[in-house]
């Protein structure tokens, strides 16, 4: 029996588990997902205390996602993005650390038929979601603007990704106008019905992500459907996160249709 997990704080409400047991079963793999709470300052214990027990891989969630990098070998984008969300405990050595929420976006954005080579994409927001997907598309080779509504932050952002500029909010009318592929990393749209971009900014060429998926329908996916935009929302970037996890994990194809009906039932 593998057993598989989540680290966070709080874990209580979480798609995953229901998501990988689903893909268990599927393939028929003895296994199990469960979710680990430890204590802010425990995190270190927790992942020495995973190993020794043999656990076969943990993802990491808020807010451990920086700290959980001082406590495994990361791999080199995890390492230039600042942040793990998946430990591999495989291998003979230390436990190694990835993060697949970058290429999750990209493989969200890849199914909805958009490309990332050579589009100019526009990433809103510069906190730990925005920073790994900004390194996603840079990578898969887009040119990226951050836009952050503190412009410092988007500034330290864009230096350190490969031909990246970083702008403020009221700058999103024009970038947008030459833009292909947009991308919501803030929180904004999750507790109220607002959305990070002015709806008159959007164009029926965009394909819009929107990280958020509690709801499903942000404000700002309505806003970009209502123009005729390629809208992908916040549940498809949790399945392939999930699923580059579970393909990391196990070496299989993961089972992605079954996955995400059971994703989309929970939510
Ligand atoms: P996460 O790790 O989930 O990305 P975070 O690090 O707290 O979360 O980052 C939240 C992001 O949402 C930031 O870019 C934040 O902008 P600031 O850097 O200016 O704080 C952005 N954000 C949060 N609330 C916002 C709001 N009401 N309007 C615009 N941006 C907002």
């Amino acid at each position: 029996m593998d057993v598989f997990g989540l680290l966070g704080n709080p874990v209580g409400h979480s798609l995953s588990p229901p998501m990988h047991e689903t893909a268990y079963d599927e393939l028929g793999l003895e296994a199990r997902y469960v979710t680990f709470e430890p204590e802010p300052d425990d995190i270190g214990a927790a992942i020495t205390g995973a190993d020794a027990l043999e656990i076969a891989g943990l993802n990491v969630t808020i807010p451990f996602k920086q700290a959980a990098l001082e406590h495994v070998e990361p791999d080199e984008l995890a390492a230039r993005i600042g942040a793990v969300n998946t430990i591999d405990f495989s291998g003979s050595g230390p436990p190694t650390g990835h993060n697949t929420d970058a290429v999750g976006a990209l493989r969200s954005l890849r199914n909805h038929g958009v490309t990332i080579e050579g589009a100019r994409a526009v990433v809103v927001g510069a906190g730990g979601a925005g920073r790994a997907i900004a390194f996603g598309l840079a990578d898969a080779g887009a040119t990226v603007t951050v836009a952050n509504r503190t412009e410092s932050k988007a500034r330290d952002l864009a230096a350190a990704v490969p031909d990246a500029t970083g702008r403020g909010l009221e700058d999103l009318e024009p970038l947008l106008a030459d833009a292909d592929v947009l991308v919501n990393a803030t929180s904004v749209g999750m507790e109220e019905d607002a959305s990070p971009v002015p709806a008159d900014a959007l164009h029926g060429d965009l394909a819009v992500l929107d990280a958020v998926y509690q709801p499903l329908e942000t404000r700002l996916l309505r806003d970009a459907a209502a123009v005729g935009a390629t809208t992908v929302d916040g549940a498809w970037m949790l399945l392939y996160q999930g699923v580059e996890a579970f393909e990391l994990w196990t070496g299989l194809d993961a089972p992605v249709e079954a996955m995400n009906e059971t994703l989309r039932a929970q939510l």
